[in-house]
């Protein structure tokens, strides 16, 4: 039997959809506003879920003090109120909430070892999520 343990966090950050693989006239018209040199700013929310064995002694999946902390230290304060395009990891990657998603999903899964990481999903605005799993 699996169980599985949800948690949301909140993180707003800027970004610019630009890819160096376009022109500039190609990038507006794939990203069109997105593609605004002065960037705009998104109030992100980060679902991640773990799944696993519900523990015999704690009565757990996982610990939420150990996924809050890892999260605290490697997602929400690398991203809140950061410049996505400025970020190492998106020097050669476009800031989409797809490749946030994909990012975020590799640094926890190479990171926290308390759990599986089944998913991350963000919502970037009330009307568009992106989710990824393996
Ligand atoms: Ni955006």
């Amino acid at each position: 039997m699996k169980a599985y343990l949800s948690r949301r966090y909140r993180l707003s950050a800027a970004h610019r959809l630009h890819s160096p693989a376009y022109s500039d006239a190609k990038n507006r018209e794939v990203y069109g506003k997105c593609n605004n040199p002065h960037g705009h700013g998104h109030n992100y929310i980060v679902e991640v879920t773990f799944s696993g064995p519900v523990d015999a002694a704690t009565g757990m999946v996982v610990n939420l003090a150990d996924v809050d902390g890892f999260m605290r230290r490697e997602i929400v304060d690398r991203f809140d109120h950061q410049n996505l395009n400025q970020q190492a990891i998106f020097e050669h990657l476009v800031p989409t909430t797809e490749n946030l998603c994909r990012e975020i999903h590799r640094i926890i899964s190479a990171g926290f070892k308390h759990a599986k990481l089944e998913r991350v999903r963000i919502e970037e605005t009330s009307n568009n999520f992106f989710e990824i799993s393996e």
